[in-house]
Protein backbone atom coordinates (compact mmCIF):
# COMPACT_ATOMS: atom_id res chain seq x y z
CA UNK A 1 0.00 0.00 0.00
CA UNK A 2 0.81 3.92 -0.28
CA UNK A 3 2.19 5.53 2.50
CA UNK A 4 -0.10 5.99 4.68
CA UNK A 5 -0.51 8.36 7.95
CA UNK A 6 -2.51 8.79 10.38
CA UNK A 7 -4.55 11.99 12.16
CA UNK A 8 -4.97 11.70 15.85
CA UNK A 9 -7.22 13.90 17.41
CA UNK A 10 -8.66 14.19 20.92
CA UNK A 11 -7.42 11.25 23.00
CA UNK A 12 -4.81 10.11 20.24
CA UNK A 13 -2.07 12.61 20.56
CA UNK A 14 0.86 10.16 20.22
CA UNK A 15 0.91 6.33 18.00
CA UNK A 16 1.99 3.92 20.61
CA UNK A 17 4.02 1.11 18.80
CA UNK A 18 5.21 3.95 16.03
CA UNK A 19 8.99 2.99 15.84
CA UNK A 20 9.91 6.28 15.23
CA UNK A 21 12.45 7.08 12.88
CA UNK A 22 12.01 11.28 11.64
CA UNK A 23 10.17 13.71 12.96
CA UNK A 24 9.83 16.87 10.71
CA UNK A 25 8.08 20.43 11.13
CA UNK A 26 7.07 21.65 7.83
CA UNK A 27 6.23 24.43 6.62
CA UNK A 28 3.64 24.85 3.74
CA UNK A 29 2.37 27.56 1.38
CA UNK A 30 -0.75 27.19 3.95
CA UNK A 31 1.38 27.78 6.70
CA UNK A 32 2.58 25.51 9.68
CA UNK A 33 0.59 22.30 10.32
CA UNK A 34 -0.54 21.29 13.76
CA UNK A 35 2.67 19.31 14.76
CA UNK A 36 5.82 18.13 13.45
CA UNK A 37 4.81 15.49 10.70
CA UNK A 38 6.56 11.88 13.18
CA UNK A 39 7.59 9.65 10.45
CA UNK A 40 8.04 5.60 11.40
CA UNK A 41 7.20 2.07 11.17
CA UNK A 42 5.04 0.13 12.47
CA UNK A 43 5.52 -3.72 11.79
CA UNK A 44 6.85 -3.29 8.38
CA UNK A 45 4.59 -0.61 7.64
CA UNK A 46 5.86 2.87 6.85
CA UNK A 47 3.80 5.25 8.81
CA UNK A 48 3.20 9.37 9.26
CA UNK A 49 1.87 10.31 12.16
CA UNK A 50 -0.06 13.56 12.80
CA UNK A 51 -1.34 15.19 15.68
CA UNK A 52 -4.92 17.35 14.99
CA UNK A 53 -4.86 19.42 17.74
CA UNK A 54 -0.87 19.54 18.34
CA UNK A 55 1.34 17.68 20.62
CA UNK A 56 -0.11 19.06 23.61
CA UNK A 57 -3.65 19.02 22.53
CA UNK A 58 -3.36 23.01 22.44
CA UNK A 59 -5.67 23.34 18.71
CA UNK A 60 -8.88 23.70 18.97
CA UNK A 61 -11.02 22.55 16.45
CA UNK A 62 -11.79 26.09 15.06
CA UNK A 63 -8.27 26.62 14.58
CA UNK A 64 -6.83 24.03 13.56
CA UNK A 65 -4.55 24.88 10.26
CA UNK A 66 -6.34 21.78 8.23
CA UNK A 67 -4.90 23.25 5.11
CA UNK A 68 -1.64 23.23 6.48
CA UNK A 69 -2.27 19.86 7.74
CA UNK A 70 -3.22 18.11 4.15
CA UNK A 71 -0.59 20.06 2.36
CA UNK A 72 2.19 18.62 4.43
CA UNK A 73 0.89 15.02 4.37
CA UNK A 74 0.68 15.38 0.62
CA UNK A 75 3.92 16.85 0.74
CA UNK A 76 5.93 14.02 1.95
CA UNK A 77 4.20 11.44 -0.34
CA UNK A 78 1.37 10.50 2.07
CA UNK A 79 -1.08 8.50 -0.42
CA UNK A 80 -4.16 7.86 2.49
CA UNK A 81 -5.19 8.65 5.17
CA UNK A 82 -6.67 7.39 8.45
CA UNK A 83 -8.51 10.07 10.37
CA UNK A 84 -9.01 9.43 13.99
CA UNK A 85 -12.09 11.18 15.94
CA UNK A 86 -14.00 11.38 19.02
CA UNK A 87 -17.64 12.43 18.49
CA UNK A 88 -20.66 12.83 20.19
CA UNK A 89 -23.42 9.93 19.60
CA UNK A 90 -27.01 10.86 18.28
CA UNK A 91 -28.21 7.46 16.99
CA UNK A 92 -28.60 5.96 19.93
CA UNK A 93 -27.32 2.97 18.73
CA UNK A 94 -23.89 4.47 18.92
CA UNK A 95 -23.67 5.17 22.46
CA UNK A 96 -19.97 6.09 24.48
CA UNK A 97 -17.26 3.66 23.55
CA UNK A 98 -19.28 2.99 20.07
CA UNK A 99 -16.64 3.43 17.01
CA UNK A 100 -18.34 4.10 13.53
CA UNK A 101 -16.83 4.30 10.46
CA UNK A 102 -18.94 6.71 8.64
CA UNK A 103 -19.97 6.64 5.33
CA UNK A 104 -21.51 10.38 5.25
CA UNK A 105 -20.90 13.82 6.01
CA UNK A 106 -22.54 17.06 6.71
CA UNK A 107 -21.19 20.23 6.84
CA UNK A 108 -22.22 22.66 9.33
CA UNK A 109 -18.59 24.59 10.04
CA UNK A 110 -18.39 28.11 9.00
CA UNK A 111 -15.59 30.67 8.89
CA UNK A 112 -12.77 28.41 8.07
CA UNK A 113 -10.31 27.62 5.68
CA UNK A 114 -11.80 25.00 3.37
CA UNK A 115 -10.57 24.62 0.11
CA UNK A 116 -7.24 24.68 -1.95
CA UNK A 117 -9.46 25.89 -4.75
CA UNK A 118 -9.35 29.66 -4.30
CA UNK A 119 -5.82 30.82 -5.81
CA UNK A 120 -6.97 31.30 -9.25
CA UNK A 121 -8.11 27.73 -10.17
CA UNK A 122 -11.97 26.30 -10.44
CA UNK A 123 -12.45 23.15 -9.51
CA UNK A 124 -15.18 21.87 -8.62
CA UNK A 125 -14.35 18.21 -7.19
CA UNK A 126 -16.51 15.74 -6.78
CA UNK A 127 -17.02 14.63 -3.25
CA UNK A 128 -20.72 12.59 -3.46
CA UNK A 129 -19.57 9.89 -1.27
CA UNK A 130 -16.74 11.48 0.80
CA UNK A 131 -14.81 8.97 1.88
CA UNK A 132 -12.95 5.98 0.52
CA UNK A 133 -14.73 2.87 0.01
CA UNK A 134 -11.34 0.50 -0.13
CA UNK A 135 -9.96 2.58 3.09
CA UNK A 136 -13.36 2.18 4.74
CA UNK A 137 -13.15 -1.45 4.10
CA UNK A 138 -9.38 -1.91 5.45
CA UNK A 139 -10.73 -0.64 8.71
CA UNK A 140 -13.75 -2.88 8.76
CA UNK A 141 -11.55 -5.86 8.02
CA UNK A 142 -9.31 -4.48 10.56
CA UNK A 143 -11.77 -4.38 13.58
CA UNK A 144 -13.85 -7.68 12.25
CA UNK A 145 -10.02 -9.81 12.15
CA UNK A 146 -9.89 -8.29 16.14
CA UNK A 147 -13.84 -9.52 17.15
CA UNK A 148 -14.34 -5.81 17.08
CA UNK A 149 -17.79 -4.11 16.98
CA UNK A 150 -18.06 -1.08 14.76
CA UNK A 151 -20.76 0.59 12.94
CA UNK A 152 -20.34 0.36 9.00
CA UNK A 153 -21.62 3.71 7.67
CA UNK A 154 -23.41 6.35 9.57
CA UNK A 155 -23.60 9.91 8.63
CA UNK A 156 -20.64 12.51 10.52
CA UNK A 157 -22.53 16.07 11.11
CA UNK A 158 -19.56 18.43 11.74
CA UNK A 159 -20.19 20.95 13.73
CA UNK A 160 -18.40 24.76 14.57
CA UNK A 161 -17.37 24.16 18.34
CA UNK A 162 -15.78 24.89 20.35
CA UNK A 163 -18.47 24.35 22.31
CA UNK A 164 -20.93 21.67 22.24
CA UNK A 165 -24.39 21.78 20.09
CA UNK A 166 -27.67 22.90 21.95
CA UNK A 167 -30.43 20.07 22.30
CA UNK A 168 -32.25 21.93 19.25
CA UNK A 169 -29.44 21.71 17.37
CA UNK A 170 -28.85 18.61 17.86
CA UNK A 171 -32.70 17.33 16.94
CA UNK A 172 -31.33 19.16 13.72
CA UNK A 173 -28.83 17.02 13.02
CA UNK A 174 -31.44 14.39 14.04
CA UNK A 175 -33.34 15.47 11.48
CA UNK A 176 -31.24 15.89 8.96
CA UNK A 177 -29.93 12.14 9.00
CA UNK A 178 -26.76 13.13 11.31
CA UNK A 179 -25.69 9.95 13.46
CA UNK A 180 -22.46 11.19 15.05
CA UNK A 181 -21.49 15.15 15.59
CA UNK A 182 -17.94 16.14 15.48
CA UNK A 183 -16.07 19.38 15.12
CA UNK A 184 -13.01 18.62 12.79
CA UNK A 185 -14.38 16.10 9.68
CA UNK A 186 -14.64 19.07 7.70
CA UNK A 187 -12.91 20.68 6.31
CA UNK A 188 -10.48 17.82 6.48
CA UNK A 189 -12.28 15.08 4.45
CA UNK A 190 -12.65 17.47 1.11
CA UNK A 191 -9.35 18.79 1.58
CA UNK A 192 -8.10 15.48 1.57
CA UNK A 193 -10.27 15.24 -1.79
CA UNK A 194 -8.95 17.85 -3.67
CA UNK A 195 -5.63 16.87 -2.77
CA UNK A 196 -6.64 13.46 -4.38
CA UNK A 197 -5.83 11.73 -1.41
CA UNK A 198 -8.02 8.35 0.21
CA UNK A 199 -9.25 9.29 3.00
CA UNK A 200 -11.52 7.60 5.92
CA UNK A 201 -12.08 8.40 9.48
CA UNK A 202 -12.76 5.98 12.55
CA UNK A 203 -15.09 7.74 15.41
CA UNK A 204 -14.93 7.02 18.87
CA UNK A 205 -18.29 7.85 20.12
CA UNK A 206 -17.24 9.92 23.44
CA UNK A 207 -20.72 11.06 24.80
CA UNK A 208 -24.38 10.68 23.72
CA UNK A 209 -24.51 14.49 21.80
CA UNK A 210 -26.42 16.60 23.81
CA UNK A 211 -29.91 16.35 25.17
CA UNK A 212 -29.27 12.53 24.57
CA UNK A 213 -28.88 11.60 27.83
CA UNK A 214 -29.79 12.37 31.40
CA UNK A 215 -27.95 15.92 32.58
CA UNK A 216 -25.45 17.64 30.67
CA UNK A 217 -22.30 16.62 28.98
CA UNK A 218 -19.04 16.35 31.47
CA UNK A 219 -15.87 16.67 30.61
CA UNK A 220 -15.28 13.90 33.06
CA UNK A 221 -17.72 11.61 31.28
CA UNK A 222 -15.82 12.37 27.74
CA UNK A 223 -12.07 11.61 29.41
CA UNK A 224 -13.41 8.06 30.71
CA UNK A 225 -14.65 7.25 27.09
CA UNK A 226 -11.49 7.80 25.79
CA UNK A 227 -9.86 5.88 28.31
CA UNK A 228 -11.73 3.15 27.89
CA UNK A 229 -12.30 3.20 23.93
CA UNK A 230 -9.23 4.55 22.92
CA UNK A 231 -7.31 1.28 23.40
CA UNK A 232 -9.93 -0.77 20.23
CA UNK A 233 -8.98 2.24 18.17
CA UNK A 234 -5.16 1.46 18.35
CA UNK A 235 -5.93 -2.11 18.26
CA UNK A 236 -7.71 -1.26 14.92
CA UNK A 237 -4.88 0.84 13.66
CA UNK A 238 -2.07 -1.48 14.44
CA UNK A 239 -4.11 -4.68 12.78
CA UNK A 240 -4.71 -2.24 9.35
CA UNK A 241 -0.52 -1.37 9.68
CA UNK A 242 0.37 -4.99 10.61
N1 LIG B 1 -20.48 17.34 19.72
C1 LIG B 1 -19.53 17.77 18.85
N2 LIG B 1 -18.30 17.30 18.88
C2 LIG B 1 -17.99 16.36 19.77
C3 LIG B 1 -18.93 15.88 20.69
C4 LIG B 1 -20.25 16.40 20.65
O1 LIG B 1 -21.15 16.03 21.44
N3 LIG B 1 -18.29 14.96 21.46
C5 LIG B 1 -17.02 14.88 21.00
N4 LIG B 1 -16.83 15.73 19.98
Amino acid sequence: MGLIAIVGGTGLTELQGLELTDTRTLETEYGVPSAALEFGRFGQQPVVFLARHGKGHTVPPHQVNYRANIQALKQVGVEKIIAVNAVGGINPQMGAESLVIPDQIIDYTWGREFTFADQGNVLHVDFSYPYSEPLRQSLLTAAAELGLEVHDGGVYGATQGPRLETAAEVDRLERDGCDIVGMTGMPEAPLAREAELEYACLSLVVNMAAGRSEGIITMDDIELAIKNGMGNVRAILAQLLS
